[in-house]
């Protein structure tokens, strides 16, 4: 989601006139586009301001955007006094507002409606990979999440909204399309003629556009799996066979503190379901170690349905105690070094899973995406549909962007493989 919003601030101001520079020094707009969902996140934000304030030219604006600005609010000018403005996820298409008044302090945390898609620029070009957010916010309340506070209640995008964005976004070259939400499988919108859309709605009609070969979406609430999106992987073949479904813990007692779906056997049927659709879909996971008063028995729950499920491309993250969420003011709270134990504990398992699979991997041909060059300028990165970075040697300028590739190699974090011609 800040990737998306990343690229619709940089394209509005280009209609501005301004360019992008890599140098802090040489920047007349300097703006950190934040997130707030773990701790170090935000420590992040007010260091790196801390070192901008001193680099930066004395005339250059100053601004943070999205969650850390909302959760600060009025107190980062407070903390930061050469901060120009503070503005909310749903607000930063208030940026020029600060380039015609540069005198200003402009504060807006407003969680409002989602006015900012229809004031921000459309694209005029589109990466090869075009993220579409079709809902914002969160109804979910997790025990832990700061998001129902950063980015509000959920709000899902008209359906004809969406569709247009994504006719523009494949008119501009996109080859795939990333739905994007919080609950992005809790996407539900009514017309005016009371016709319900759905997230497999959305993927029916993008599907059958010819210049987008790939399709998915990201983050799924468990329980909003619901059959006609779970069948959509066995009819449509433009959307990938991988799916980030996140369960956070194996343990149906610290699932129910979160405000989780604390079913084990109910998630366990919806991969079921999901296999018997496309035998090849792979799943991911997010989770979340040392949440308050998690026991060793709980977090071994954790670990056995990562071995059972064998996710691939997950993220596993120590709790982090956030403001107004319930989970902060738990008794019980969970160590430091416990947390650390865990998550090395986890991400060995995880590593191991991720590892095993590329492994089996190698012999297979993949459609894959061309991504680019990787740092040492050698090798072209491509993207294969369970989003494996793919590394294969040479580089050709005129490549396009679909190759059939045999993966030849493979390590824990990445494959080898040889475009097939
Ligand atoms: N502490 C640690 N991880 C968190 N996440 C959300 N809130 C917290 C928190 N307070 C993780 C969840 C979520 C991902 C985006 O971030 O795993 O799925
Ligand atoms: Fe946060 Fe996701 Fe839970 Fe919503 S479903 S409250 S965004 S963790």
């Amino acid at each position: 989601m800040n990737v998306y919003d990343g690229q619709r601030i940089t394209n509005m101001l280009e209609k501005f006139g301004m360019i992008q520079t890599d140098n802090v020094a040489d920047a007349d707009l300097i703006i950190l586009n934040t997130c707030a969902v773990r701790a170090k996140a935000t420590d992040k934000v007010y260091s790196a301001l801390g070192r901008i304030r001193r680099t930066k030219k004395k005339s250059a604006l100053l601004g943070i955007v999205g969650c850390v600005a909302r959760e600060s609010g009025a107190d980062a000018f407070k903390r930061i006094p050469e901060l120009n403005f503070v503005l909310g996820p749903q607000s930063y298409h208030k940026i020029p507002d600060i380039i015609k008044n540069p005198d200003a302090k402009l504060l807006n945390i407003d969680l409002g409606g989602l006015e900012k898609f229809d004031e921000l620029p459309q694209m005029t070009k589109s990466p090869t990979v075009a993220y579409i957010p079709i809902q914002e916010g969160c109804n979910h309340c997790c025990t832990y999440c700061i998001v129902p506070y950063t980015r509000g209640r959920e709000l899902s995008r008209p359906y004809n909204d969406v569709i247009k964005d994504m006719i523009n976004a494949a008119n501009n070259g996109a080859i795939e399309i990333c739905f994007l939400g919080q609950n992005v499988n809790g996407y539900k919108y009514t017309d005016s003629d009371g016709k319900l859309y759905k997230l497999s709605d959305l993927i029916r009609e993008t599907a059958k556009r010819p210049e987008i070969h790939r399709i998915r979406f990201t983050s799924s609430y468990p329980t909003e799996m619901s059959d006609d999106l779970i069948d959509m992987f066995g009819t449509e073949p433009k959307l990938l066979p991988f799916l980030n479904m996140p369960i956070q813990s194996g343990s149906p007692r610290i699932l129910k503190k979160m405000n989780r779906p604390d079913d084990i056997n109910a998630y366990k049927t919806i991969v079921h379901k999901l296999k018997s659709v496309r035998p090849d879909i792979q799943i991911s996971s997010d989770f979340i170690v040392g949440f308050p008063d998690e026991t060793d028995d709980d977090f071994e729950q954790t670990l056995n349905i990562a071995r059972e499920i064998k996710y691939i491309n997950s993220y596993s993250f120590k709790y982090s105690p956030r403001p107004h969420t319930a989970a902060a003011i738990m008794p019980n709270q969970i160590s430091e070094q416990i947390k650390s134990v865990r998550l090395y504990k986890l991400d060995s398992l995880l590593n191991e899973n991720q590892r095993e699979f590329n492994m089996s991997c190698i012999g297979r041909e993949m459609i894959c995406l061309y991504e680019g060059i990787d740092k040492t300028g050698n090798n072209m990165v491509f993207r294969t549909p369970y989003m494996q970075p793919c590394i294969v040697q040479g580089t050709d300028d005129k490549i396009s962007p679909l190759q059939k590739i045999k993966i030849t190699d493979a390590n824990k974090a990445s494959l080898r493989g040889e475009i097939i011609k």
